[in-house]
């Protein structure tokens, strides 16, 4: 049985504010990809990592793999990504080689997560599990509000879900391959498309399963974000 990681990192990272592509930003002077290449590299699970790169960067993301060191044992494919995060897991899938059973799909947001989080959402796969998602418990308690026509209008609260019971997903998510490919060829595309893989599958009525994810693997989103993952990085190397 072989493992795939695809790294959706197309996106342009606009929370973050003005400047490069989110995932080639550097923290602590490495691109945020490469941290998350590695990341998944560091599993001995993971014997191919596909990177999906902005549309217009493949040659420049090729050029990054090349540059950094990275573990033999491991091969690795750039492929351009598309407008949405879902086309550009589609587009990841798209290029992985016959003898692939299991699939993880992995924000190059997310460039922290540890090991021993990635290997556990696999082993839950290999159990069984036709997807798997690393997901924390809610440190909030959440409101779902009627959203204002207008910024800056007070909104009015529908309903306070029960907060034990909520749980925030990360990534890794894990697949059975066939599984995530045929959520993908029949679950409608809306605007925005899918933020979350697992869902795709829970819409085709299959079970979905939770285990624990990891503090560090946050996603880095807005500018607060920066600093906290380079804090984490500084502490790693203390
Ligand atoms: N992503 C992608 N293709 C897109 C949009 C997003 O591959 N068209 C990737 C991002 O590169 C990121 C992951 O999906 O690794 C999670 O998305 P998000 O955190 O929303 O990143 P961005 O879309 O880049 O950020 P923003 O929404 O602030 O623009
Ligand atoms: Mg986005």
């Amino acid at each position: 049985s072989r493992t795939a990681a695809v790294i959706p990192a197309a996106g342009r990272g606009v929370r973050l504010g003005p400047g490069a592509p989110k995932a080639l930003r550097a923290l602590n002077g490495t691109p945020m990809l490469i941290h998350a290449v590695r990341a998944m590299a560091a599993s001995r699970a993971v014997s191919l990592v596909v990177v999906v790169a902005p549309a217009d960067g493949a040659a420049e993301v090729k050029t990054l793999l090349a540059d950094h060191s990275l573990p033999e044992r491991t091969d690795f494919l750039v492929v351009p990504g598309g407008d949405t995060r879902q086309e550009s897991v589609r587009a990841g899938l798209d290029a992985l080689p016959p003898g692939i059973d299991t699939v993880l799909v992995h924000d190059a947001a997310r460039p922290l997560v540890p090991v021993d989080t990635v290997d556990a959402v696999v082993e839950a796969v290999r159990a069984g599990a036709p997807a798997v998602v690393p997901a924390l418990p809610l440190a909030d308690t959440v409101k779902e509000v009627e959203p204002a026509a207008e910024k800056g209008l007070p909104e009015p609260v529908v309903a306070t879900p029960v907060r034990a019971r909520l749980r925030a997903v990360q990534t890794p998510q894990g697949f059975d391959l066939a599984t995530l490919v045929r959520a993908h060829d029949t679950v409608a595309l809306r605007g925005e498309g899918a933020t979350d893989d697992a869902g795709m599958v829970e819409q085709l009525g299959l079970p979905v399963v939770v285990v624990p994810g990891h503090e560090e693997a946050f996603k880095v989103t807005r500018p607060l974000d920066l600093v906290l993952a380079e804090a984490v990085l500084a502490r790693r190397r203390a």
